[in-house]
């Protein structure tokens, strides 16, 4: 084979074979096709799309680039969720925990935060001595243990993704639904899941601003896993606006912790019952309409009788962390200045911009720009406020966390746009637009 004839093929629209695409993945991945042969197919595919054939095989070759972790030694059938970021979310970390005391082991490898988007890593880290770096037989020991375990993806695991992404960064072709597809569920099976629950985040504060671009991605993923023989839910649920109230890293340990406690913001609440309710029904595999509405009910049972806060605790403290800023959340860090915004008229909120809201945050320094950026744990914002709410002129939307005046002062800049008002009353937004089922 040639790399020239594939690029070819795929520039004048034609549909690889599976060999292609996997003999053009491992060259690239062993350093034997090179970084401008990769681009020029890159921006074919990019231009010309691929078939749902291509795209399965394409996530298939870099599932197999590298390692691929078999949890069927201590877990019979496991369950993995995936977000595709959004503002605010802390999802994952009260879903693990009530999934795990609900009986359902949960072995879970997330990523950092880039852009405007928190990751779950960094959150994870604001609690002191909390380890994100187990290696693949610590990982296996701590959910044969407990049950749960969230760590960091390993470099052997779909390398050809990470090689890949890299080079769509600086080729303007990130925003590919089959190439964006094919990176996020080739990380998903290579870290062994039998089950997937995609939460596909849609809005403003989202990857996919556009309803029928995050319905496209949805089904991709799903077709993915069901023809890779996994069991596949997506959920597409609204990021217009921040999910719950805290935008920042300890803010949203905080956060996550008060909904483990049977408080938190109500959205955040119902959005981590239906995706709980999900990853319970999938990991006892039972599909039926009535497992769902009981696994909902018995997430919000764990929520309110502090079984999920339990075992988040245990999760802590087996990955070497500070469990005591588990019980008293004061102790995570806390940033040194705080201000307010409040509302400059009285109305009915129409809009609470997730985007402005992401920017005031990574202002302040709660997330990246590159890759190698440091983060501070302590600062952030609390959203006081959401899409319908009726609040009246010098109500509070706003608090800011923050450790440096000049970073402060930008922040205000951009959160003093993000709240739209008007006059007449204004409908909250739905949390979910759509669910795609694998398998019905
Ligand atoms: N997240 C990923 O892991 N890959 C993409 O291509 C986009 C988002």
């Amino acid at each position: 084979m040639r790399a020239t004839d594939i690029i070819g093929k795929k520039r004048d629209g034609g549909e690889l074979a599976a060999e292609e695409i996997r003999w053009f993945v491992n060259g690239y991945t062993n350093q034997e096709i090179p970084d401008y042969q990769m681009a020029a197919w890159l921006m074919a595919v990019y231009l010309r799309g691929m078939s749902h054939r291509e795209t399965v095989d394409l996530t298939l070759s870099m599932a197999e680039s590298g390692d691929q972790l078999d949890l069927s030694p201590v877990i019979d059938f496991a369950v993995d969720k995936h977000s595709t970021g959004g503002v605010g979310d802390k999802v994952t970390l009260v879903v693990l925990p009530l999934v795990a005391a609900a009986g359902v082991p949960v072995a879970k490898m997330s990523g950092r935060g880039l852009g405007f988007s928190g990751g779950t890593l960094d959150k994870m880290e604001s609690i002191a001595g909390f380890r994100v770096d187990l290696n693949d037989d610590e990982f296996l020991q701590q959910v044969r243990d407990h049950g749960i375990v969230l760590s960091g993806q390993t470099k052997s695991l779909a390398p050809a993704d990470g090689l890949i992404y890299a080079l769509r960064d600086v080729t303007a072709t990130v925003s590919s639904l089959p190439l964006i597809a094919s990176s996020i569920m080739s990380k998903k099976l290579a870290s062994g899941a039998d089950a997937i629950v995609l939460d596909v985040k849609v809005g403003m504060g989202a990857f996919m601003k556009r309803r029928d671009d995050a319905a496209e991605l949805a089904q991709i993923m799903v077709d993915i896993g069901t023809s890779a023989g996994r069991q596949m839910v997506a959920v597409l649920s609204d990021m217009n606006q921040p999910l719950g109230s805290a935008v920042g890293n300890a803010l949203e340990v905080r956060e996550a912790i008060e909904t483990l406690r049977g408080g938190g913001p109500e959205d955040l609440r119902q959005h981590c019952v239906a995706i709980g309710g999900h990853m319970l029904r999938l990991g006892r595999q039972d599909t039926s309409t009535y497992a769902m509405a009981q696994s909902m009910t018995e997430i919000t049972a764990l929520m309110d009788n502090g079984a999920g806060l339990a075992k988040f605790r245990e999760l802590v403290e087996a990955q070497g962390g500070d469990a005591s800023m588990v019980d008293d959340p004061d102790r995570l860090p806390q940033a040194r200045l705080r201000d307010t915004i409040h509302a400059p008229m009285s109305g009915y909120i129409t809009q609470v911009n997730a985007l402005l809201v992401a920017q005031a945050s990574l202002e302040l320094g709660a997330g990246r720009a590159r890759k190698t950026d440091p983060i501070d744990p302590a600062v952030g914002v609390m959203v006081h406020c959401k899409v319908g709410d009726r609040v009246e002129k010098g109500d509070l939307l706003f608090t800011i966390h923050a450790n440096d005046d000049a970073r402060l002062a930008r922040a205000q800049d951009y959160l003093l746009r993000a709240p739209v008002f008007r006059s007449r009353e204004e409908q909250p937004l739905p949390m979910f637009y759509d669910t795609i089922y694998g398998n019905k």
